[in-house]
């Protein structure tokens, strides 16, 4: 309600340097109780300090806040795009490095960014450039997901293409050609995406994904809100974070159905309006924190946390012999000390196992009874962790995109390498349980993706600090 009314001052007012760029801001930082709660001020730049050096054989036993979901934050950064309104959003992963790269990004295109705890107030009111240059978007992949949204809306952008990273290629075919298919005319020209659309601009199409792909889901959902006419999604991808998308798209006008399915329908509407939205929960942290205390032993409480969303990954926890329970809006994970047994797991999308587990899984199958198998479906290099955890004393056999993980008595303390985001949690993970002290550099890996994990873990009894 007050965004509404507020929204109707700021558009009256049209970028009147007086007039907040965010009228409704204050009114949703003193509605919330639990606002002063939150994690620690996201004022605080993550730090210049490279290294965490963490001391094994500690049980975790206390209480973590899960944030706001990275892979939902990023994408519905990108959403504020296709309207003139501000957008309000609770619950937002502030601290994150991925963050600050998107806000950098969107500063750059013109967009008002306002960032206080975990509220997030974006205005694309006055956007002036459609053009992502390649120092922003080669510090993250994500920023591919604006092309979509700065079509619909100002009919062109110039996009560098993100090239790839540790984990694969991650090329970006199915986001264009899906876009040519709603009348985009694509270019790739000096490393650039050139887009523009049609004098009408786009229009609906029947869209078939080749493959299921999370990032061309969400890029065409949001493309689709503006187009004219209907655009079906088929084999669309089903993460919770693209369903929390599309209902913060559905808050702000668009007409979306089939939200989780593989058939996303989306009828286009002439604009979309400004909307206050709560990000759901981060479940690849939540799993993260699961696992931890499997391979730990104790008790953790995850507040605001849905194990519905790691249903895969629950059951072959449960195999495994680790115990995780729903309790109102916390997960509650209890594992007595004693052997995880192995078990066999396969990345899929999802429901399947997810992806962003497997690193931290194979961490915890490096001490099983017995031995597991992982075979990694989604990404041709995703076991940059297993040279590192080898050098801990894991027993693992890479055989394609396959790793046989023989379980080990024990690990031992060693300095290691972050390479991308879950290899790096997978060490530290290997590091609260390995005999004597373990040092993992390159942080910044894990700051893209981990809120105050240092302070999250040590909260809870871990020997872990920076360094
Ligand atoms: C998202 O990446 C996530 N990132 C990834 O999380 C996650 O691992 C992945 O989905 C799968 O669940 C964010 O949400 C920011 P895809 P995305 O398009 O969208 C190939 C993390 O650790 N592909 O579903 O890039 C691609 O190479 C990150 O938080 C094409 O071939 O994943 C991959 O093999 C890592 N052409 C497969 O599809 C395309 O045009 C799945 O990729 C697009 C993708």
């Amino acid at each position: 309600m007050f965004v509404k009314q507020a929204t109707q001052t700021a558009r009256e007012n049209t970028w009147d340097k007086k007039v907040s760029p965010f009228p409704a801001f204050d009114q949703l930082k003193s509605s919330r109780s639990t606002y002063q709660q939150k994690s620690p001020d996201t004022n605080a730049q993550p730090s210049k300090l490279d290294k965490i050096i963490v001391r094994g054989g500690q049980e975790l036993n206390g209480v973590i806040p899960i944030s706001g979901a990275k892979n939902a934050a990023l994408k519905l950064m990108c959403a504020a795009l296709l309207t003139d309104e501000p957008v309000y959003f609770e619950n937002a992963p502030n601290m994150l490095r991925d963050i600050q790269s998107q806000t950098d990004l969107m500063t750059h295109l013109g967009c008002h960014i306002r960032r206080e705890r975990d509220l997030m107030a974006i205005n694309a009111g006055p956007v002036h450039s459609q053009t992502a240059p390649y120092d922003l978007v080669r510090k993250m992949r994500t920023s591919i997901l604006v092309l979509g949204p700065l079509l619909a809306r100002f009919g062109q952008a110039k996009v560098s293409l993100p090239g790839g990273c540790a984990i694969g290629t991650r090329p970006v075919d199915l986001h264009l050609k899906a876009l040519e298919e709603l009348g985009a005319q694509i270019k790739l020209e000096n490393g650039y995406i050139d887009a523009k659309t049609p004098q009408g601009g786009l229009q609906g199409a029947k869209i078939l994904f080749p493959k299921v792909s999370v990032g061309a889901t969400e890029n065409l959902l949001m493309a689709a809100t503006l187009a004219k006419g209907t655009t079906v999604l088929a084999n669309a991808a089903k993460e919770p974070e693209i369903v929390d998308l599309g209902e913060c798209l559905i808050k702000m006008g668009a007409k979306i159905t089939g939200l989780g399915t593989e058939t996303i329908t989306i009828e286009g509407v002439p604009e979309l309006k400004g909307t206050t939205h709560s990000i759901l929960p981060d479940r690849i942290e939540a799993g993260t924190y699961i696992i931890a205390a499997g391979m730990t032993g104790g008790t953790l409480k995850l507040q605001n946390a849905r194990i519905e969303h790691l249903s895969a990954a629950m059951g072959l926890l449960s195999q495994a012999g680790i115990e995780v329970e729903q309790s109102d809006q916390d997960i509650i994970v209890h594992r007595e000390i004693g052997r995880i047994l192995g078990v066999d797991i396969m990345t899929e999308p999802y429901p399947g196992f997810p992806t962003d587990l497997q690193a931290q899984f194979m961490a915890m199958l490096s001490l099983c009874q017995g031995a597991g198998m992982i075979t990694e479906t989604i990404f041709e290099n995703r076991f940059m962790h297993v040279p590192e955890l080898c050098r801990m004393g894991a027993d693992i056999t890479v055989q394609g995109n396959s790793a046989i993980v023989r379980g080990v008595e024990s690990l031992k303390g060693a300095e290691v390498m972050a390479t991308d985001l879950r290899a790096s949690v997978a060490l530290v993970l290997a590091g609260l349980v390995a005999e004597g002290e373990t040092t993992i550099n390159r942080i910044y890996h894990l700051e893209r993706g981990y809120e105050d994990i240092v302070g999250k873990l040590s909260a809870c009894g871990a020997d872990i600090r920076k360094a």
